[in-house]
C-alpha cells in the first residue's frame, strides 16, 4: 500500500519524507489556499518545491471546469515536473480529459469521487488513480469504507489498473482498514500516520527493557 500525505504543507511533508515511508503527495485547491498560497506563479512554484521534497507522485488540480481548460491546464502542470499527476473532478468534461491524459501518457488522479458508478467511469476513462472521499462520506452517515471495498471488488472482476486512492483519510484506523480492503494508497494527515506507531505496551515494553539494562550494568 502506497502512502501519501494530503498536504501542500512543506514542514509536513518534509517530516513524513524523513520517517522514509511516504510514496507521494496529494493536494487540492483548498489545501493550497491554507498554506497561503495563491496566484498562478506562486501556486506552479509550490508544486515544484514539493516535487523536489518528495520521491513519488505529486497530484496537481485544475481549476478549469471545461475539456479545452483543463487539457491546456493539465499540460502545463505535467511540464512542469515528470512527478506532477494532473488531478481531474469527476464531471462529464472530465471523464473526456482523463482519456485524453491517458492517450497522452500523462498520469491522471480522478478526484471527488463518491459511488462504485463514477469510480468505474474513471477507469474507464483511463486514469491512474481514482479517489474516493471517504471521511466526506462518513460526515453524510454513509460507510465511507464501503465504497472502497465495492470499488476493489469492481475493478478486480475486470482487472482495471486504476488505482483505488482512498482521499479523505481523517484518522489512523481509516488507513488500517483500508489496508485490510486493498486499497492501492491512500492519502491523508500527517498525523494519521504517525498513530500507526502508538501502542502503550510498546512504551511499557521499552521502559522495562531499558531499566532491566540498566540494573545489569
Ligand atoms: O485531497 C482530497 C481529500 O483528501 C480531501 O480530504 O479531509 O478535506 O475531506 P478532506
Amino acid at each position: 500500500m502506497k502512502f501519501f500525505i494530503d498536504t501542500a504543507n512543506l514542514d509536513q511533508i518534509r517530516e513524513a519524507q524523513t520517517l522514509g515511508v511516504l510514496d507521494g503527495v496529494t493536494t487540492n485547491p483548498s489545501l493550497m489556499a491554507k498554506e497561503g498560497i495563491t496566484g498562478e506563479k506562486n501556486i506552479l512554484k509550490h508544486y515544484v518545491d514539493i516535487c523536489n521534497i518528495v520521491d513519488g507522485d505529486v497530484s496537481a488540480e485544475v481549476i478549469a471546469v471545461d475539456l479545452k481548460g483543463m487539457i491546456k491546464e493539465g499540460e502545463a502542470l505535467a511540464n512542469l515536473h515528470p512527478q506532477i499527476v494532473v488531478k481531474i473532478p469527476m464531471i462529464e468534461e472530465g471523464v473526456k480529459a482523463l482519456n485524453y491524459f491517458s492517450d497522452a501518457g500523462i498520469k491522471t488522479n480522478c478526484t471527488l469521487v463518491f459511488s462504485v458508478g463514477q469510480a468505474l467511469l474513471a477507469a474507464k476513462a483511463g486514469a491512474t488513480y481514482v479517489s474516493p472521499f471517504i471521511g466526506r462520506l462518513d460526515d453524510n452517515s454513509t460507510d465511507g469504507l464501503t465504497l472502497i471495498e465495492e470499488i476493489r471488488l469492481v475493478y478486480d472482476n475486470y482487472a482495471f489498473e486504476t488505482e483505488i486512492l482512498a482521499a479523505s483519510v481523517r484518522h489512523t484506523m481509516h488507513i488500517v482498514n483500508c489496508a485490510k480492503l486493498g486499497a492501492d494508497v491512500m492519502t491523508g494527515p500527517l498525523s494519521a500516520i504517525k498513530g500507526l506507531l502508538k501502542h502503550p505496551l510498546t512504551d511499557i515494553g521499552l521502559a522495562q527493557f531499558l531499566a532491566d539494562h540498566k540494573k545489569g550494568n
